[in-house]
């Protein structure tokens, strides 16, 4: 029996989720016909390709991009479920990618969600995420998100 041990690994990330503009970065891709009569848009669905950054600024290095889906999955408040993965392109983590599967209240500053898997460096992650809100305007629909990964791997 061979004996592996875990390893512990933290991504600080920003995730720049841009829906107005020209070459938004997370648009609808469905909704049910009575979405719009719902104060929490229950049933609207995104699709995400946000880009990962080091810093909170926009032009700081870009890591990797955050690639999924989130929908609005409650009727009596604003919360998501999301299904996303974060995939390196640059920094230690380059190539690999982490998934992160949870639901996240848009009322709390900070949520929690769960990682579920990892592919490369992460293979058999586990962990959890917590993200906190950098920046939104709910006006244009633009956030920068702070991530904080915390990741065990083999
Ligand atoms: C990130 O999370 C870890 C573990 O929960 C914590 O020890 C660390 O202080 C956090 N870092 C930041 C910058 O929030």
């Amino acid at each position: 029996m061979t004996r592996t041990s875990l390893l512990l690994s933290l991504a600080i990330i920003f995730s720049m989720d841009a829906a107005h503009g020209n070459i938004p970065s997370a648009i609808k891709v469905v909704e049910n016909r009575n979405t719009w009569k719902s104060l929490t848009l229950f049933g609207s669905h995104m699709m995400a390709d946000d880009p990962l950054t080091e810093g909170p600024d926009p032009n700081s290095k870009l890591v990797g991009w955050a690639q999924g889906l989130y929908g609005s999955a409650s009727q009596h408040d604003i919360s998501l479920i999301m299904a996303l993965s974060f995939g390196f392109v640059d920094g230690d983590y380059s190539g690999s990618s982490v998934s992160v599967l949870g639901r996240k209240s848009a009322a709390s500053r900070v949520r929690e969600m769960p990682v579920v898997g990892g592919t490369r460096v992460f293979r058999l992650a586990r962990g959890y995420a917590v993200a906190e809100t950098y920046w939104l305007n709910v006006l244009i629909g633009d956030a920068i998100v702070h991530y904080n990964v915390t990741i065990v791997h083999y």
